[in-house]
């Protein structure tokens, strides 16, 4: 089969690295990868968000089945624009349409949605420009901190905890009055805060049915113990010690099922994965968003953990016949380490040598690429999140030393990473 991944970071090196081990695989292409996936499979110089350029690669390349990482193809509607091109009649595909992708591409529509089928979640309500001064006098009203969201997509700076009302005030002002975010903050949530421990739980479904992947922990912030300001994600770890089994059978009956049921009943097909981005209040797992995609570096954890072939489930994804899958899991706790670039989640530069990963990998950890492209002989930076090292091991112990040996072999100027990833678990 020819494959052909969508993105760029470190999820889409693991899903690669993958992908490129099944014997399903003939010829494996990414759009437009970086300097990881290109050692692996054929990078091809077409943008994530570029809908004409994957059309006409699925064309030119005889692509079978197409996977998607990121969320913006899937919102701009990939799918709707694949399925109805002539000559790609039976071509395949992971990753929803762009009325499945509203779960993660509208904050308001995600919301209603749970409300419709009761699914545990905040409580919110959402404001228009034209009702600010409605909502100015709601959060008043409102018990601190208080959370405001932009509806649409905002690159994951959407998300506001203000810890004041006049923070909230100015924040709610900022994003419907002077729209920070354009179009994604014409409509605002503003939202219950969840206090409690937050996990990503992953299942890949064809609509009717579905199979769990392993779940994660993401390391949000960017320093150690959790301070500072929330990036991408600085590590992760797989599996969550809180996430046993009682714990994961609420979260299948109350999210999952209801989840997948109630996109049914309301006529959304939706053929892909759906992330859960969960909170454990008391025992009890809140919805806090869905995405429509995996999680980064979430990938970088779980991935490396699954022991069937993966290509064998995305394509029975893409078929509808996912009835009886499940995904083998290994036994083996991740712990996954981001390198960033110096700057990051604020202003970085790109473009700099990145020295050590000839020489890897000492402790069998797995390095997988996030913003990295290659000049020359070299391996530069590319990007905030440079690279992902993923220590396996029986023990979180063991796989965080793993994950850290290797990460101390690299370096590039300005380079780094958190030191605790896991500690919090040991
Ligand atoms: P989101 O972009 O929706 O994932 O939100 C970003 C982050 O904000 C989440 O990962 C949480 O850490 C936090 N967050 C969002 N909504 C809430 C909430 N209702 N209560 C507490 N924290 C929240
Ligand atoms: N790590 C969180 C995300 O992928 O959205």
């Amino acid at each position: 089969m020819n494959i052909l991944l969508i993105g760029s970071g470190g999820r889409e090196h693991a899903l690669a690295w993958k992908i490129s081990q099944s014997k399903l695989t003939t010829k494996l292409f990414i759009a437009p990868g970086n300097a990881g996936t290109a050692t692996i499979a054929e990078n091809i110089s077409v943008a994530s968000d570029d809908l004409d350029g994957i059309t006409e690669v699925c064309l030119k390349q005889k692509i079978d089945l197409v996977v998607v990482g990121p969320e913006v193809p899937l919102v701009l509607g990939l799918r709707d624009r694949l399925e109805k091109t002539p000559g790609l009649e039976r071509l395949l595909m992971v990753g929803p349409g762009a009325s499945g992708a509203r779960l993660e591409g509208s904050k308001d529509f995600s919301k209603q949605f749970m409300l419709r089928h009761r699914i545990p979640t905040a409580k919110a309500k959402t404001f228009t420009a034209l009702e600010l001064e409605e909502g100015s006098k709601y959060l008043c009203t409102c018990n601190l901190p208080i959370v405001l969201k932009a509806d649409g997509l905002a690159a994951g700076k959407g998300v506001v905890i203000a810890q004041t009302h006049d923070e909230a005030q100015s924040t709610l002002h900022d994003m419907l009055g002077n729209k920070r975010f354009g179009s994604a903050s014409e409509r605002v949530l503003v939202e219950e805060f969840l206090s409690g421990i937050e996990l990503s739980v992953f299942v890949l479904t064809d609509g009717e049915h579905y199979v769990l992947l392993p779940e994660a922990k993401d390391y949000k912030r960017i320093g150690d113990g959790d301070t500072g300001p929330n990036t991408g994600g600085m590590g992760a770890v797989s599996p969550v010690p809180f996430a046993d089994e009682a714990f994961m059978n609420k979260v299948k009956s109350a999210i999952i099922a209801p989840t997948i049921a109630g996109l049914k009943q309301e006529s959304i097909p939706y053929r892909g994965f759906i992330f859960f981005g969960l909170i454990n209040v008391g025992g009890s797992p809140f919805v806090i968003e869905y995405n429509a995609r995996m999680g980064d570096p979430e990938s970088e954890a779980v991935i490396p953990r699954i022991d069937s072939d993966l290509v064998e489930v995305l394509l029975a994804c893409a078929q509808g016949q996912l009835k009886g899958k499940v995904i083998r899991m290994t036994n083996n706790m991740a712990v996954t380490v981001m390198m960033v670039s110096g700057g990051y989640p604020g202003t970085y530069s790109k473009g700099k040598t990145i020295r050590g990963l000839g020489q890897l990998s000492k402790s069998g950890s797995q390095i997988f690429h996030a913003g990295t492209r290659n000049a020359g002989h070299e391996v530069v930076t590319d990007g905030g999140r440079v690279i992902a090292i993923t220590g396996l091991g029986n023990r979180i112990d063991e796989a965080r030393n793993r994950a850290y040996r290797d990460a101390g072999d690299l370096s590039f100027d300005g380079a780094y990473f958190r030191k605790d990833i896991g500690v919090d678990l040991l």
